[in-house]
């Protein structure tokens, strides 16, 4: 069993962090997504991956996970010039897959529960195709399942406008090589591309063996604001630990899970786990709430923050709220000492600012 992990794609529902950066870097609990998903494929005992990459952002997705070796990977990049769809990646990466049934994981997808028994049943059930599902609320910018009573996959179909069921798919699929030839049949969608919901119904046409499966844990898309801070919040719910390796003075408490870096200090300061504070962070008459990431090399002075993910680099100073946001690299948000009701603004393009 392979494994082909989707990294490219523009991220233009997450700019302007997507500007600079990869989608799938974007960090949740301090840790890129795409670490979280080398650690699924890791679990599943699988060796070789296949990451497709984008001339935009293919360089800073290599630079994070070099050969794989991390994770006792194997890494193959195969380049993506275009990106024309899940099925036109797949067939891209026709050449590494070869003839091995694989994982196909899209790199901006979390899943609270891992892979590793659906390869299994992947495997000992003799199929083509097994495609994760999740009830959500609404289907319609997914791609959908519909099951008959006895929970048999019977039709899929890509962005509904009316979704005939709550079951939309998971980025996570499971293939046998007679995925090739369902994509060599298919024409690209109405927003020009080639869509893997497009080939796994064809697939199904052809007689092929796919079944779904219903995940009963979490899962979160990533491609959005809200997503990056659900999915922070899950994390950290689920992952923090009280690791407490910066310094902290005796003005300060630390309350519940926090995990606070090598070399951080924590100066006349309230943080209330789940929080996690990367290395290096200076936090000084501040508090810092639940659910919170910060990145290596902060500053957070004079602040509240809570709920919120600020990435590394970024200052935070003489802000009384800050709740609900996500901050930038290198990004600084500062009250001036002389403050009046103005507001002196250096933002770029595609941020949202609400005061
Ligand atoms: C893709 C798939 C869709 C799936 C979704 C999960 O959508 O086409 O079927 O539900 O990923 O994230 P896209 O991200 O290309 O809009």
């Amino acid at each position: 069993m392979k494994a082909l992990v989707l990294s490219g794609g523009k991220g233009t529902r997450l700019r302007p962090l997507t500007h600079t950066m990869a989608k799938q870097l974007v960090p949740v609990g301090n840790r890129p997504i795409l670490s979280y998903v080398m650690g699924h494929l890791q679990s599943a005992g699988i060796k070789e991956v296949g990451v497709v990459i984008a001339p935009e952002t293919g360089d800073e997705v290599k630079g994070y996970l070099q050969d794989g070796s991390n994770w006792n990977l194997s890494i193959t990049y195969v380049l993506q010039e275009k990106p024309k769809g899940l099925a036109h990646a797949v067939k891209t990466a026709a050449e590494f897959l070869g003839e091995s049934p694989f994982v196909m994981y899209l790199g901006d997808n979390l899943l609270g529960t891992g892979i590793a028994e659906a390869v299994q049943r992947f495997e000992k059930g003799g199929m083509d195709g097994l495609v994760f599902l999740k009830k959500v609320p609404d289907p319609r910018a997914f791609g959908v399942a519909v099951l008959d009573d006895k929970g048999q996959l019977v039709r899929l179909v890509e962005k509904p406008k009316e979704p005939p069921s709550d079951l939309a798919l998971v980025g996570v699929y499971l293939f046998s090589a007679k995925i090739h030839e369902a994509i060599a049949k298919i024409k690209p969608s109405w927003r020009g591309e080639l869509e893997i919901t497009d080939a796994i119904q064809t697939m199904m046409d052809m007689g092929c063996k796919v079944e779904g499966e219903v995940l009963q844990g979490w899962w979160l898309d990533t491609g959005k604001k809200d997503d990056i801070l659900q999915a922070n919040a899950v994390v950290l719910d689920e992952y923090a630990a009280r690791n407490i390796e910066g310094a902290v003075d005796e003005g300060s408490t630390i309350e519940g899970r926090v995990d606070l870096g090598a070399g951080a200090s924590v100066i006349r300061s309230v943080i209330r786990g789940p929080v996690m504070i990367g290395s290096n962070a200076r936090i000084v008459d501040s508090f810092i709430g639940p659910f919170t990431s910060i990145g290596d090399d902060t500053i957070i002075q004079d602040s509240v923050i809570q709920h919120s993910v600020i990435l590394e680099g970024a200052q935070v100073r003489g802000v009384k709220r800050v709740e609900d946001s996500l901050i930038g690299r290198n990004t600084r948000v500062v009250r001036g000492e002389n403050h009046s009701d103005a507001l002196r603004l250096m933002i770029g393009d595609h941020c949202q600012v609400e005061v």
